[in-house]
């Protein structure tokens, strides 16, 4: 049986699912998305994906009026189409057909193009990953400035993958201006004595779902928490890395540029978080 994908509207097995080669997304990059992940065939962070989901579009100017109770109802008709258990589910929304190649912006009223596919992961939330810890570069982050906005341009998030995975490691953080400002598609942390940094929101980071909660449930856990930049050379003599994303939860780091964060295994923080968010979305999730 093949994937039932939604788009525009209507839900379809994923072969018969097709977009113009004049969509602004397909184009220009013209396009916004999120993931969420899905435990126990309910979603996780609903709410939070969502929100950012809409602020994204409002910063771009894309009109696009469906209401969270629509959304939410076409979430659940994915999940239960496809019986997805664990996995996640992608959403796009582009500016929408323009009929041709042109730098403008359609005219108002020209319709989005809305897509939700489901991705089942079996395991997701016992990725073996987290036992283990990962190992990141540090690259220079040469995205643009508005990575408030979660954009589809991500090829140079690729780009940097894929580096990493050429020099033997799993992930890379992006540096600016001699300090970290986030993985190439995660928020960062480190913990030194008990206490965990990360480096505050502005536009240079995407505002996580994850990370907004982790804060929430390490404050709740009577953990210590300060919003700061910090260096790839703090990060490498802290006593814990870790990173979080909606499809990776809590993920420790336990090596930055070929050295050993810590005991280069993963920390009790890190671990404990994990178990703590895990915990404490799975009961959140609708
Ligand atoms: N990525 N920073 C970047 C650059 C990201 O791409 C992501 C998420 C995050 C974490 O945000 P959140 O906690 O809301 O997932 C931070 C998603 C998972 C992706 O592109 O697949």
């Amino acid at each position: 049986m093949s994937r039932i994908v939604y788009l525009n509207g209507q839900y379809l097995p994923e072969e018969e699912a097709s977009v113009s080669i004049f969509d602004r997304g397909f184009v220009m990059g013209d396009a916004v998305y999120e993931v969420t992940s899905i435990l126990d065939g309910k979603i996780l962070e609903f709410e939070g994906h969502i929100a950012r989901l809409n602020r994204s579009l409002s910063e771009l100017e894309i009109t696009c009026d469906i209401t969270p109770e629509e959304w939410l109802e076409i979430h659940r008709e994915l999940i239960a189409r496809n019986d997805l258990v664990e996995g996640m589910i992608y959403l796009q929304v582009s500016r929408g057909n323009a009929g041709d190649r042109d730098f403008h912006y359609p005219p108002a009223g020209t319709p989005p193009t809305v897509v939700l596919y489901t991705q089942s992961k079996p395991g997701l939330a016992d990725d073996p990953k987290a036992k283990k810890g990962i190992t990141v570069i540090s690259v220079p982050d040469l995205r643009w400035h508005r990575r408030d906005i979660k954009t589809v341009q991500l090829l140079y998030a690729s780009m940097v993958k894929m580096a990493a995975e050429k020099a033997g490691k799993n992930d890379a953080w992006f540096v600016e201006d001699g300090f970290v400002t986030e993985g190439s598609s995660n928020n960062v942390y480190i913990v030194k004595n008990g206490k965990i940094i990360t480096r505050q929101l502005s536009n240079d980071i995407l505002h996580g779902i994850t990370r907004a909660s982790l804060l929430k449930y390490a404050a709740e856990s009577q953990m210590e928490v300060e919003e700061r930049l910090f260096t790839i050379e703090e990060a490498q003599g802290a006593d814990e890395a870790f990173y979080t994303s909606a499809s990776a939860f809590v993920m420790p780091v336990v090596e930055v540029d070929g050295v050993a964060v810590g005991s280069g295994k993963p920390g009790p923080v890190a671990t404990r978080l994990r178990e703590i968010y895990l915990e404490e979305s799975r009961k959140a999730a609708i």
